[in-house]
């Protein structure tokens, strides 16, 4: 009989230790950014009812959540605030005593190493609930930028390490960019949400954040989950606008864009894991359906695989315990 030609694949499956010397992606705890929801008041933990596990905290809680944080090896957080007052302007989002503006003075004090990244967006903060000023025919866009410029150097001033720009205004790039230079914060870098979908999976944050629109949608600035090429002239423009680092949202119904923008630049890129993908594996978790480690692992590696520098998840503390846990086994 003649001998059958073929390739032994399993050779480099054999043994843990050879998985692990030829294992194409890793995951550890530096590629984690987590999302923290900081609400004026005091003494308040109060936990968002879509998303067990995931609390708005008042700025007194933050010596706590900050210690774990560190104590965890977490690097960065993201910054939402939630404001007691709102008005059609969102002041409150580029107020010298903002509650953003307070929450990153105390973790700079608190824990200077920790890299804040400041959400600047207006949704949080306006009383219609839209990511920027509006008339009778919607969100206007230029006028936006001014407040967004104002937003982003009072974050800056408070102590921002990195500004994160979520609004999808045409132009916000450029015009955080120029304002933070003409302030001084030429060293101040910025993740555009360049890539952010309209999608259903934003659900729970609004919850979270209490940021639901008041009428209509968000079709109109966010993008459709239809478009595929209409991601890449975001990303090229925030590049030429200035962007340092380049976020896609969601992430996990995207990461064919994740690939096709990773093939054709050379940005950092950031994925984001939103609210609606937390929440789905949460509620199977707790119905006990599904292995949540293993299924977040796999996940993440998924998101890093089609080319995530960095993941912003509401799994990264979990994500901490669990990869230290693997290390201390080995
Ligand atoms: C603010 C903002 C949103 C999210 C991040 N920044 C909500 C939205 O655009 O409605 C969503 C994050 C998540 O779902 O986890 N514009």
């Amino acid at each position: 009989m003649n001998k059958l030609s073929f390739k032994r694949h399993r050779r480099l499956r054999s043994t843990a230790s050879i998985r692990a010397l030829v294992s194409e992606t890793k995951l550890t705890t530096d590629d984690l950014i987590y999302p923290l929801f900081i609400i004026e008041g005091e003494q308040i933990k109060q936990e968002v009812a879509s998303m067990p596990g995931v609390y708005q905290l008042s700025i007194d809680y933050l010596v706590t959540e900050i210690a774990e944080l560190i104590d965890l090896g977490i690097k960065a957080v993201m910054l939402f605030g939630i404001p007691k007052e709102k008005d059609p302007e969102g002041s409150g989002a580029y107020c010298h005593q903002g509650i953003v503006q307070r929450a990153i003075r105390q973790i700079k004090d608190l824990a200077p190493e920790l890299l804040v990244i400041s959400d600047t967006c207006l949704c949080e903060y306006t009383s219609h609930g839209h990511c920027g000023i509006v008339d009778k025919f919607g969100v206007i866009n230029d006028s936006s930028l001014i407040l967004y410029v104002k937003a982003a150097i009072s974050q800056a001033q408070a102590g921002a390490d990195i500004i994160a720009p979520s609004n999808m205004m045409d132009g916000c790039v450029a015009a955080i960019r120029k304002g933070l230079d003409d302030a001084g914060f030429l060293d101040v870098p910025i993740m555009s949400y360049s890539v952010k979908y309209a999608s259903a999976f934003y659900g729970p944050f609004r919850e979270a954040a209490n940021s639901s629109p008041q009428f209509g949608n968000r079709l109109s600035y966010q993008m459709d989950p239809a478009n595929r090429l209409e991601a890449l002239r975001e990303v090229e423009s925030d590049i030429e606008e200035g962007t340092d680092l380049i976020i896609v949202k969601p992430a996990l119904a995207y990461l064919d864009i994740m690939r096709e923008i990773r093939n054709k630049i050379n940005t950092p890129l950031v994925a984001y894991n939103v609210s609606g993908e937390y929440t789905m594996i949460k509620a199977a978790a707790i119905n006990g359906w599904i292995d949540e480690q293993a299924i977040v692992l796999e996940q993440m590696i998924a998101m890093k695989r089609a080319g995530a520098d960095l993941i912003i998840t509401y799994f990264a503390k979990d994500l901490a315990k669990w990869l230290k846990k693997r290390r201390d086994h080995l």
